[in-house]
Order: C-alpha cells, then structure tokens, then sequence
C-alpha cells in the first residue's frame, strides 16, 4: 500500500461563524481533498490569541469552528481534526523557528503590515509579529506535502519553505519543504458590500459579510443588497464589475458550474432574478451545515471527547518531528 500524502491546514476560532470565503476558499477544497491525503486540520486558537479576546468566548469560537468543520464534511473519524492549544509542540517549535527568522524577514509579511497598521503601534503585539512563525510551526511539525488556502495566506506559507530549507540547510535534513495548493478562481471572495475587500471574520462592518451560521432571512437579506453596478447586465468582469464578478464566483463555487453557463441563463434578466437565483444556492448550501453545526454544539461533551482522540493522534506525529529537531539544533535531552 503506498502512503497517502500528507495535507495540513487550519483557521482560527476568531468569530462565532465562519463566513462564505472560509467555506469557498477553503473547506470545499479541504472537504474533497481528504479523500485523496492523509488530512490534518486545526483549529488554531493560539493564533487567534493575537487579537483581543474575551477567554469564555474564545472557548466557545473553538468549539464552534470545530463544529462548523465537521457540518461542512470534515470528518473526524478519517482526518485528523483537532484544537491547535491541545497540541504542545506548536509553540514550542515555533520558538526554535523564531531564532532563525529574520527581524526584516518576519515584518515583509503583508498581513503583520496591514494589522499592525490597523490596530496602531502600541496595540501591535509581539506574538502578531511572530504569527507567521506558529503557522509554519504548525505545517512543518506534520511534514506536510501540501497546505491548501485562500490566496490571503500564499506568502505565510512562501515563509514557511524558507524556514523549511534553511533549517534543513544549517541542520541536515528535517522537515518536508510544503507547497501551497491556491484554486485560483475562488482564492479571494469580496466583501458584499465592499467588492475591493477580501471577505474577513474580522471585517469591521458585517453588512457585507456572509456567515455560515446566520439566519436564513439575514443571508438572504445580505445577498439581496449585494453591491452590484448600474449597467444591468450578468457579466464576469473583475475590473470593471467587481460586485456582480464576485457573485458569479459565488454562484459558480457553490453549484460546481462555469461562469458563462450561469452567464447564458440570466441573460437580459437583471439582477434582481440573478441575486434571487444566488440566494436559492447559498441558503440551500448553508441550510444543512448551520443545522447540522447547531447540532454538534448541543452536545459539547461529544464534541470535546472527539477533538480529544484527535489531539492525541496529531501530537504522535508532532512530538516525534519535535524531537528530531530538539536532537539536531543541540538540546540536551533529559536523562
Ligand atoms: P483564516 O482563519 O483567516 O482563514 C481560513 C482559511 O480561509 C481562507 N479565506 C478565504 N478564502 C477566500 N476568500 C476569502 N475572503 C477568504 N478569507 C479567508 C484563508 O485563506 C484560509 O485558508 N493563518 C491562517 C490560519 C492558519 C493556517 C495554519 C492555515 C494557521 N496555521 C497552517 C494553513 C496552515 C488564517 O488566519 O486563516
């Protein structure tokens, strides 16, 4: 039997939904993947810590994710689905990473830029500088073939490579160099409202912001009011009609057709019927996730007892990376 290739990936707890981008961009991908890769997904708590948090609810967000993962068809009995924070070795493999990073190297990252800028200096912490080093931390630890994201964390896991090879280079050979798996026509989903913005959890309004596990009438709501443009026409124009491209891309996504099918069957109908269509798909894609999410959230105790068996697995698989590096780089073992 040849091995399965291994797929690493994960998001972090930091809103009590997941929003259309996270499912489009990545768990569709995630969910037809695993079939295929020996599949580890986390659920990357520690990350979330770099943002303001109240500690009950980022409990709560953890769990909800993990939900949300399995409704979308994660399954926790053939991948390993688990909480970042239960697994030891994250952070302690990103410390080792952290002394090979360069200072100039870690602030190029675009994302650092754009928070650091956002939340002001004396709001930037250390730990969002150091945010990049945890994610390859935690892609290296499971010598990972391929990382599958939205194009948002492409160049976190350009880093990664780099630290990959640069340790294997200083120490011998220890991590699998990952590449990145980015499905170039739904990598980035724009803001409803505000169709020149990636889609985020962390959007300062939600007007424009679809969530898994809203009510039906407010999807359809949001869908409805979709920024669109003046010309009246169902067309994939990126530059030219940003908030009906966007829509097209959801469409297409969501129903695994080709834009100009979608194109050919609103022709000369406006976009009135067009968003009407649009929200038939999305409120019947979301409807059995959300109900199915609520449903593993009845029952905390099942939930936690899975994440658990999950943990364990991947901590095998950590701890014996982990170990090989602590032997390389020259810790002394503990007799
Ligand atoms: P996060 O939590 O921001 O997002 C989770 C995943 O969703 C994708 N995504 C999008 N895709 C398309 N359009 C959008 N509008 C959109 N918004 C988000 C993201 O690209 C991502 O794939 N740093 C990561 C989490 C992480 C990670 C890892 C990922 C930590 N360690 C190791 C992979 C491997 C993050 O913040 O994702």
């Amino acid at each position: 039997m040849t091995q399965k290739a291994r797929l690493y990936s994960g998001m972090q707890p930091s809103a009590d939904s997941l929003q259309i981008g996270n499912y489009i961009g990545a768990l569709l991908q995630w969910r037809d993947m695993q079939d295929t890769y020996d599949a580890f997904f986390s659920v990357v708590d520690l990350h979330a810590l770099t943002q303001p948090n109240d500690p009950a609810e980022l409990r709560e967000k953890t769990r909800r994710t993990a939900a949300q993962y399995i409704a979308a068809g994660i399954e926790p009995s053939r991948s390993t689905l688990y909480v970042q924070s239960h697994v030891r070795a994250h952070a302690e493999l990103a410390w080792i990473l952290s002394t090979i990073t360069g200072f100039g190297e870690a602030g190029r990252m675009t994302q650092f830029k754009d928070k650091s800028q956002r939340y002001g200096a004396d709001a930037t912490s250390v730990g969002l500088f150091t945010y990049p080093v945890l994610m390859a931390a935690d892609i290296l630890l499971y010598q990972t073939h391929v990382v599958p994201v939205g194009d948002d964390q492409k160049q976190h896991v350009e880093l990664t490579r780099d630290l990959a090879e640069r340790f294997n280079a200083r120490y011998g050979e220890t991590f699998r160099v990952p590449e990145p798996v980015i499905q170039a026509e739904t990598a980035r989903i724009y803001d409803l409202q505000n169709p020149s913005a990636k889609m985020s959890k962390s959007a300062e309004s939600h007007a424009g912001v679809l969530w898994l596990l809203d009510d039906v009438d407010v999807t359809a709501k949001k869908i409805m009011r979709a920024v669109t443009d003046n010309d009246g026409v169902v067309a994939y124009d990126r530059e030219g009609k940003p908030g009906v491209s966007n829509l097209l891309t959801i469409y297409a996504a969501l129903t695994g057709r080709q834009i100009p099918s979608i194109e050919d069957e609103y022709a000369g109908r406006g976009y009135g019927d067009f968003k009407k269509g649009l929200r038939d798909v999305v409120v019947a894609e979301f409807e059995p996730v959300r109900a199915r999410a609520l449903e593993l959230l009845d029952d905390p105790a099942e939930l936690d007892r899975v994440l658990a068996v999950n943990a364990e697995k991947a901590a095998a698989v950590a701890d014996e990376t982990l170990s090989t590096v602590y032997d390389r780089v020259g810790l002394l073992r503990r007799a």
